[in-house]
């Protein structure tokens, strides 16, 4: 099963966006487990929300002089971890050395915090567009979805639900057929050639054509394609990025690059975005079985959906184990 896995805790995952991380402590649940971020002036940090003294939310607490403070009794935990102050001890005695918090290893990157459990410290990933000054980046979500990590990222990848679930937006239910691409694997990334789409209306001047789409699994839960448009030249990337909180719940974040003047606020990008991932989001909640099956013969593929079949076979090889095989 996906939860009891060591992928994804030996992975970076996100957990929230950076600017949720306030002063007050913040409870993120991820793969079962709660998890509390505070901020202080050294930056941001995770811990195992739970207080070693009598098994209290540390995340109902407060920051107090950079220390993390438990509600129930006041311990205090410093970044990192170590119990600084038990405000019960007589004078003179000692903190025991067991009084710890358990520290995960945490960074933040592209607006958002991920978190890594398994304290491994694995590479992280490169998303040049946010680097880039040629692209302007909106960050989207959250978005709580009661599905299976894998099946929302299979249905990002997936190329030729376009013109059914998204009609009039990203396709047209008269131009169904996706033309042929092949998809590549390499160490640790695999991406499509650039696959032709149909679209009724890609640049907003009401002009119909093809855009061209490449899609790139980066992580077991972190995937992008970019659409590129032919005549002008103009590229939208969308990372999507899961945070899987348990085995059917969780939450959508993402990045959309533009490397043109979309016309569009930042927040009518993120109600655009909202808008067709409200279209994906009954047909993912729905599916079945829920795990995303691995073994290829338990649902038919066609030569199109060569993408998902790549995505599932690139988990095979990780290890995830997803059960319904
Ligand atoms: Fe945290 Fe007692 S439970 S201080
Ligand atoms: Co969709």
């Amino acid at each position: 099963m996906l939860l009891e896995d060591n992928v994804l805790r030996s992975d970076w995952v996100v957990a929230c966006k950076r600017e949720d991380v306030k002063e007050e402590p913040l409870q993120v649940t991820i793969l079962g487990e709660r998890v509390v971020l505070f901020r202080n002036e050294e930056g941001i940090h995770a811990f195992k929300d739970l207080c070693i003294h009598r098994g209290a939310a540390l995340s109902l607490g407060c920051v107090k002089d950079g220390n993390l403070v438990c509600p129930y009794h006041g311990w205090e935990y410093n970044s990192a971890g170590t119990c600084t102050k038990i405000p019960q001890l007589p004078e003179g005695r000692a903190i025991p050395l067991k009084a710890k918090a358990i520290k995960y290893t945490c960074k933040e990157a592209y607006g958002f915090v991920w978190i890594n459990l398994n304290n491994n410290n694995p590479k992280f990933f490169s998303y040049p567009e946010y680097r880039d000054d040629n692209f302007r980046n909106v960050l989207w979500g959250p978005q709580e979805v009661n599905a299976n990590p894998p099946r929302i990222v299979e249905n990002f990848l997936d190329v030729s639900h376009l013109s059914f679930i998204h009609e009039g937006f990203l396709g047209v239910q008269e131009h169904p057929v996706i033309g042929d691409y092949d998809v590549h694997m390499e160490e640790d990334r695999i991406f499509s050639d650039e696959i032709a789409i149909f679209q009724p209306d890609p640049d907003g001047t009401g002009q119909s054509k093809d855009v061209f789409y490449t899609y790139e699994v980066i992580r077991p839960l972190t995937v992008r394609f970019t659409k590129r448009d032919p005549d002008t030249e103009n590229k939208m990337t969308i990372l999507l990025t899961i945070l899987p909180i348990a085995e059917c719940k969780s939450i959508a974040y993402g990045i959309l690059s533009f490397n043109y003047e979309t016309g569009t606020t930042d927040q009518e990008i993120v109600e655009f975005q909202d808008m067709i991932f409200a279209q994906d989001k009954p047909i993912v909640e729905n599916q079945k079985p829920e795990d995303l099956p691995l073994d290829l013969q338990v649902e038919l593929s066609l030569k199109c959906d060569r993408m998902s079949i790549a995505y599932r076979q690139y988990l095979t090889k990780l290890g995830v184990t997803l059960g319904t095989v």
